[in-house]
C-alpha cells in the first residue's frame, strides 16, 4: 500500500522515501541498533553547540519498555506497543536556571531527525509521537525540570499494515505534502497562515 510522493525540485531520494508506518514487525532491534540512530542525533547541529537533546529508549521485552508505553495516550499505546524499541526525546530548557536555551525544541527536532534518516538507511522505520502522557512520563522517566519531554519515536522494522487496529490500516500509506509556494517567501513573508 503505497501513495507516490514526488519532489518538486531534485533532492536525495531519502527525503521522499521516509515515511512514518506503525505497522512493526517482530523483528527485534539490539541496543548497538538504538546506539547508532542516537550517535547519529549526537552530531546534530545545535544553537552554541550545546546539544540540549536527552534520549531515553527502551527495546521491546523488558519491563522498562512495557513501562513507556504505557506512557503513551491510548491510540498511540494501540500500535506503538508492537515497535521493537522506544525512545523518548526531551530538550533542556537551561543549563542554569537563568538562560533559557531559546532553541531548544528547534534543536531537538534537528536531533529527531537525524535519528529518522539513520533509521532509515539501516532498513529500519520510525515514528514520532506527540501524543504523550506528559506529566506521568516526565515522573516515571526521571526528568528534571529544565528537561521537557517533547515527543517519543517508535522504531523497528516495518509490518504488515494487517496486524493494524481496523480503523488505521487504510491510513497506512506515505502521506503527500503542501506544495513549496505554500511555506516559501522570498524577501518577505507574503502568505496567509492556514492549516493544511
Ligand atoms: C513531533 C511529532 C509528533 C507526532 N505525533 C504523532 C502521534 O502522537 N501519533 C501518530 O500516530 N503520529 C504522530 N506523528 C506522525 C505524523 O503524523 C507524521 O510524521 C506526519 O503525518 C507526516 O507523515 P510522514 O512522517 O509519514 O512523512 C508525529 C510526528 C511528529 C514529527
Amino acid at each position: 500500500m503505497t501513495t507516490p510522493r514526488t519532489s518538486e525540485h531534485p533532492i536525495l531520494p531519502m527525503f521522499i522515501e521516509r515515511w512514518s508506518p506503525r505497522a512493526f514487525s517482530d523483528k527485534a532491534v539490539t541496543d548497538s541498533d538504538i546506539l547508532t540512530l542516537l550517535e547519529a542525533a549526537r552530531w546534530a547541529p545545535s544553537a552554541s553547540n550545546l546539544q540540549p537533546w536527552r534520549f531515553i529508549y527502551g527495546i521491546k521485552g523488558t519491563a522498562e519498555f512495557d513501562q513507556m508505553v504505557e506512557l503513551l495516550v491510548p491510540f498511540n499505546q494501540g500500535w506503538a506497543k508492537s515497535a521493537a524499541a522506544l525512545v523518548f526525546t526531551a530538550a533542556v530548557t537551561t543549563f542554569d536556571g537563568e538562560r533559557p536555551v531559546a532553541t531548544h525544541a528547534f534543536d531537538a527536532g534537528a536531533a529527531w531527525m537525524s535519528l529518522a534518516f539513520q533509521a532509515h538507511s539501516m532498513g529500519l522505520i520510525t515514528h514520532g509521537m506527540g501524543g504523550v502522557e506528559f506529566d506521568k512520563a516526565t515522573t516515571a522517566l526521571n526528568l528534571p525540570d529544565n528537561l521537557k519531554l517533547i515527543m517519543g519515536v517508535a522504531v523497528g522494522y516495518q509490518g504488515d499494515p494487517s496486524t493494524l487496529p481496523e480503523g488505521l490500516q487504510a491510513r497506512e500509506a506515505p502521506s503527500g505534502r503542501q506544495p513549496l509556494e505554500a511555506m516559501t517567501f522570498k524577501g518577505k513573508f507574503s502568505g496567509e497562515i492556514k492549516a493544511p
